[in-house]
């Protein structure tokens, strides 16, 4: 099969594709129905199949003679710990943990939220909710308290899941007392709570509320996975979107096994046993699909790591996770790389490894700089392969489909739609842009299987998002353009959307922090570039006339502030005060332009602009 028959197959003939791809996982009761429209302009991937999702990445390993495989090694250079799980070993460690949530009276269709650390426990909790058909939400673990407050009330949920702290290199945050904080600003409050302590800290339990992770699965008894419905939700994982609040996008559990057990072939040519590693979080998109479900649903060896690409000691911690663990197939942000580059710009760290394991290496997340992909190239001699995808498809809309066919790399492209992706660059009508030419990347509905169904509680606002803007297609948020070849180039978001290492965030957001700063008439919050991390905001703020305080002083309120409301990972570092925004004439805020001039490119100044002197005075103040 070559890469075009197989993309055209997907787009003119989904049902027999998806109904052929589906064979590959174990269903309970295989799906007679593969797709079905619904009356939000959307619809359903395999409406009347059931399966249960923990039992296709664990007890399908173990029915297929993979019981005494290694399913997960953890590897912690932050603790010193390195550990790994059999597939037997994890399923049972899964098993009884989903009965201890049965103990505490979580059931089908209940919410649990996790605010975890890298720690294997954090994988049984997913992979324990999804045995019973509860359904998870990972809150990242460098989201402020009053952020999991948001998602508390948003997801409703009826148990928490924590651990008493997070290892940041060689800090060590206290989770619980956030949990405590964030359960007391949310409306909603959980039934109860359940603590993994970590030998670092001791948290403090409520009474009655709280409990001890290790005494409840002490006490608990393996449960055998409950059968779901394909259209079931698997988990919610919230993510920015231009407001502040964020959407809670949810993904089925059929077409989510289906999806990312082909993108294990098409995307990586993974096979059983290979070792895949995803250097990420399990809080984000890539941690829920490459580190926990993807590389289980083939079969795979999947790598944990608590540490960072640098600091954890030094910039060869990759190449010694690889050279120890054998890794097969790393992915992880560009930003990782930019991180080690910088430390270590003529790789002597990788020569001191052998790394010779490690076939590939795949970066997502944000942009692949030509710089990194080009470091990259030289010092590893490795296919470096790009690929675009986010929170909302769960699994790449574009990549090299390697699986299939090896295509040749273009510096700057994730290089071609995935099939089951009908990629286009259109207009806000909808029609086709030609060749070269920049316009917005949309997908020609429907979406394959493993897409985001719906936002949790708001349909209106999924349609609104993703559907209404465009209509006949998804709209992704972001712009670029396709080549003659076909390759597809992402430019970047064209909406209020910044990608700060790696970490999607909303300055929309960060505005309404900033703005609720007693001194602050207006403000505006905007993604400059920057060398490691890609972008990072900065704001630019218009004090209230008659409030007196001193700029530095406020400078630093508004950063603990966004620190406090979003969490450390914002890197809201800059806020500059200015006499007036600079804006148009019907008052709307040319933050392009202000983006520009952070990044001290070439600006034209707007004929729109209501005073243009305004410009010249903040590129000064950039130049500062
Ligand atoms: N829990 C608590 N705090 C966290 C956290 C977590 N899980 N993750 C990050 N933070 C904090 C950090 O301690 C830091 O706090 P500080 O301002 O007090 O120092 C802040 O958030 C920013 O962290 P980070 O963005 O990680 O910056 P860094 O300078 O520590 O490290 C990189 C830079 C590039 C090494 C790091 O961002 C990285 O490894 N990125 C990979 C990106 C990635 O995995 N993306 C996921 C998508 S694939
Ligand atoms: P997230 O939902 O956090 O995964 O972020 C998704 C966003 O990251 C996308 O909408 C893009 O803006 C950006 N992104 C992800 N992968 C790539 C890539 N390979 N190239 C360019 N941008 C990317």
């Amino acid at each position: 099969m070559d890469y075009n028959s197989e993309f055209r197959k997907s787009i003119e003939r989904p049902e027999d594709f998806w109904r052929e791809k589906a064979q590959a996982i174990d269903w309970i009761e295989p799906p007679q129905t593969i797709w079905q429209p619904t009356d939000n302009g959307h619809g359903q991937w395999f409406p009347d199949g059931t399966l249960n999702t923990s039992d296709v990445a664990l007890d399908a390993n173990i029915r297929a003679g993979r019981g005494e495989q290694k399913a997960l090694i953890y590897d912690s250079p932050v603790t010193g710990t390195t550990d790994s799980y059999t597939y037997n070993e994890l399923t049972r460690a899964v098993a009884t943990f989903a009965g201890a949530l049965q103990d505490r009276g979580v059931t089908k269709g209940d919410r649990v939220i996790l605010y975890m650390p890298m720690i294997p426990e954090a994988v049984i909790a997913m992979l324990g909710c999804a045995r019973i058909g509860a359904i998870h939400s990972v809150v990242f673990g460098g989201f402020a308290a009053h952020e999991l407050a948001v998602r508390i009330d948003d997801a409703a949920p009826k148990a928490i899941i924590t651990a008493s702290c997070g290892i940041e290199v060689k800090k060590v945050i206290e989770y619980k007392p956030l949990v405590d904080r964030a359960i007391d600003q949310a409306e909603h409050k959980p039934e109860c709570c359940i603590v993994f302590q970590r030998p670092q800290v001791k948290a403090q339990l409520k009474e009655g509320r709280d409990f001890d992770w290790n005494e409840l699965v002490s006490q608990a008894s393996p449960v055998d996975p409950v059968p779901v419905k394909a259209t079931d939700p698997l988990y919610i994982l919230y993510t920015s979107g231009t407001t502040g609040k964020p959407k809670g996008v949810v993904r089925d559990n059929g077409g989510h096994a289906v999806a990312l057990r082909y993108s294990m072939q098409l995307v990586y040519d993974a096979s059983p046993g290979d070792v895949f590693w995803a250097a990420s979080d399990v809080g984000w998109v890539v941690g829920h699909s490459y580190i926990v479900y993807a590389p289980l649903f083939a079969g795979c060896t999947t790598i944990l790591y608590e540490g960072k690409p640098v600091k954890t000691p030094d910039a060869g911690a990759f190449w010694r996770v690889v050279q120890e663990h054998g890794v097969d197939m790393l992915f992880t942000a560009p930003t990782a790389f930019r991180a080690v580059r910088k430390e270590d710009p003529e790789a002597d760290q990788l020569a001191r490894y052998d790394v010779s394991s490690l076939k590939r290496i795949f970066l997502a997340g944000e942009r692949l700089d030509p710089p990194t992909y080009e470091w990259l190239k030289e010092h590893t001699g490795l296919p470096i392969l790009d690929h675009w995808w986010q929170t909302e498809t769960g699994w790449a809309i574009c990549c090299n489909p390697i699986g299939i066919e090896m295509m040749e790399t273009k510096p700057g492209s994730a290089t071609v739609p995935s099939p089951g992706y009908n990629v286009q660059v259109v207009d806000m009508e909808g029609s086709q842009v030609p060749a070269n030419e920049q316009g917005q990347i949309a997908v020609k509905l429907p979406l394959p299987p493993g897409c985001m169904t719906t936002v949790w509680g708001d349909d209106a606002r999924f349609c609104k998002t993703y559907l209404d803007p465009i209509p006949g297609f998804y709209s992704s948020g972001d712009g670029g353009f396709i080549d003659d070849d076909g390759y597809v180039f992402i430019m970047g978001r064209t909406d209020d959307v910044i990608n700060v290492a790696g970490h999607r965030l909303s300055t929309g957001e960060m505005e309404e922090v900033v703005a609720s700063h007693p001194a602050i008439a207006e403000c505006c919050v905007v993604g400059a570039n920057d060398e490691m991390k890609g972008q990072i905001p900065v704001g630019l703020v218009l004090i209230k006339d008659g409030a007196t305080i001193d700029h530095d002083e406020l400078e630093d309120e508004l950063i603990e502030m966004v620190r406090d409301k979003i969490g450390a990972i914002a890197c809201f570092k800059r806020a500059m005060v200015v006499d007036r925004l600079p804006k148009t004439r019907s008052g709307k805020i040319l933050r392009r332009v202000i983006r520009q001039i952070a990044d001290g490119e070439e600006y034209s100044v707007p004929s729109t602009i209501d005073d243009p002197a305004i410009l010249e005075e903040i590129s000064a103040r950039f130049k500062r």
